[in-house]
């Protein structure tokens, strides 16, 4: 049988996209909840390399694929890079850049009234 989700507010929409990301706890859990050019996300704050907080790492953009000695930069406030050994997430999918099969853990986020929401 499914384990039913239960919802739990985590920020008020206009404070998230303000400020672009917050760090909260959830049943237990740490997540970081992000709004992403327009989109709301969250994750687990656990690197699957070697169990950082992903989620305080440095939000940017990365090199796109180029010519050799082109620099083409962009994605800009998509990618998450971990703070301890800066492998690189996309944001809105959770993938590593270089790996698809590494993802980060994700949760069902919903915005309503004004508040956002993460399924647990
Ligand atoms: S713990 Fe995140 S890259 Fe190593």
């Amino acid at each position: 049988m499914a384990k039913v989700k239960e919802r739990y507010t985590v920020a008020a929409a206009s404070e998230l996209e303000e400020q672009g990301r917050k760090i909260v706890e959830v049943n237990g859990i740490e997540l970081g909840v992000f709004y992403v050019n327009g989109v709301y996300k969250a994750w687990r704050n656990i690197c699957p390399h070697g169990a950082a907080p992903v989620c305080v790492g440095r939000v940017c953009g990365t090199r796109l694929p180029s010519m050799v000695y082109e620099y083409k930069y962009g994605r800009d406030q998509e990618i998450l890079r971990c703070p301890w050994h800066g492998w690189e997430f996309d944001l809105l999918t959770g993938v590593h850049l270089a790996d698809e099969t590494v993802k980060l853990r994700g949760y069902e986020v919903e915005v309503e009234d004004g508040q956002v929401y993460v399924r647990v």
